[in-house]
């Protein structure tokens, strides 16, 4: 789908609106790009002025004037109307493959790593403290998991088999193991690797000090119950220091995953200078399983809408560089795989526009390549543990 850019009068830009999409100007015909993830000031207007003349206006993507419109921002712009629901083209059914061996062993070994966290956690939770050689030991393990197994069917593990109760291991083990794909990403050396899986590891832990009424409570929690959650991130930092665990940048990663790099995070509300890598790369891992999760409760999502929904919640927050590093290499492992489209049939991945995350390229069992769209959309990742049969009925 091609991007539509809008025009936006410059006169209209208010100072101090932070501009967090590409901002372009139009020549002979031609976008050019003019800047990214800017705060709006008097100096930069006349930058614009002067970049745009004659038409005194710059253009951004479509897609980013109704998050302005949100945030109470007026650019003169409404809404178009809903164009007419295009009919959906009907889809041949592809057949998925049946589950590889391959596939078999990496869930079976998630499975029984997960039952390890759930032993070494309810450890840490009679003693009050961390055992740091056995947890060493974990460590090595996940990275080992990482060095050999198929990196898509780990993030297959991690996207689709999940309990709907949410509990402090499993998200600690996803965190560790997203934690370690980064760091295999970012081309990070061993020592540095097993740090960050086991800042993942323990990111949470200080949550086993938080009263459980409060940490599994159903409805909105008060003000008061939220200021009690915050202190975790404190409590994890404790514990982990009082457990004898030494390491600088696995502590400030513990201790900052909830700062966010526009200082409205806590428990310090730091400014981006201040926040350490461990903490930046951990609150991406820490958000994107937090949305798995929250899928597990809600309606069935696409990994793309969650990429896409991250990516926004990234331009603000979180350290940009990280996050697109992290929906490229994301992308690159979804890219062949079986979803479920809303119509009950299943396509295979072919190709993903990072400008348009939620709606990928798909391909139909007879070769044909389609776009997906608002009408007819990726539902969720085939789990290839049921049938397509099972899937249509599902999704009927
Ligand atoms: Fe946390």
């Amino acid at each position: 789908m091609a991007l539509e850019y809008i025009a936006v009068n410059i006169d209209n830009i208010p100072v101090g609106l932070e501009l967090d999409c590409k901002a372009y100007v139009k020549k002979g015909g031609e976008y050019s790009y003019l800047c990214e993830h800017v705060t709006v000031t008097d100096a930069l207007l006349t930058r614009f002025r002067k970049a745009a003349d004659p038409d005194d206006s710059v253009y951004i993507a479509s897609n980013y004037m109704e998050s302005f419109l949100k945030r109470g921002v007026d650019l003169g712009w409404v809404p178009p109307p809903p164009s007419k629901p295009e009919t959906p083209r009907s889809t041949k059914k592809v057949t998925p493959p049946p589950p590889t061996p391959e596939y078999e062993k990496v869930k079976k070994e998630y499975i029984e790593t997960k039952a390890e966290a759930e032993k070494m956690f309810a450890q840490i939770a009679e003693d009050g403290k961390v055992d740091n050689a056995k947890t060493d030991i974990f460590v090595l393990e996940i990275g080992k998991k990482l060095e050999t197994n198929d990196i898509s069917l780990i993030i297959d593990s991690i996207n689709n088999i999940r309990c709907v109760d949410e509990y402090l291991h499993t998200h600690s083990l996803n965190v560790a193991f997203l934690n370690g794909l980064m760091a295999k990403w970012l081309r990070y050396d061993k020592k540095r690797h097993d740090e960050l899986v086991k800042t993942g590891l323990l990111h949470d832990i200080g949550k086993l000090l938080i009263p459980g009424g409060i940490l599994n409570k159903p409805a909105k929690l008060t003000k008061e119950e939220f200021e009690t959650i915050k202190k975790h991130s404190v409590f994890s930092f404790e514990m982990l220091v009082n457990s004898g665990i030494r390491e600088k940048p696995l502590l400030l990663g513990v201790l900052q995953h909830h700062e966010k790099l526009n200082g409205s995070g806590y428990p310090y509300g730091l400014a981006a200078k201040d926040i350490s890598d461990f903490a930046r790369i951990t609150s991406i891992s820490d958000i994107y399983d937090a949305m798995i999760a929250k899928r597990a409760y809600k309606d069935a999502q696409s990994p793309f809408t969650i990429l896409e929904n991250f990516a926004e919640e990234g331009y603000s927050m979180l350290d940009i560089k990280l996050v697109k590093l992290f929906i490229d290499c994301m992308i690159g492992e979804l890219k062949g795989k079986f979803m479920v489209l809303s119509d009950g049939s299943v396509a295979k991945v072919v190709m993903v526009n990072e400008r348009n995350l939620k709606y990928p390229m798909m391909e139909l069992e007879d070769g044909t390549v389609i776009s997906t769209t608002p009408e007819l959309y990726c539902m969720k990742m085939y789990n290839a543990d049921i049938s397509a049969e099972q899937v249509a009925k599902i999704y009927k």
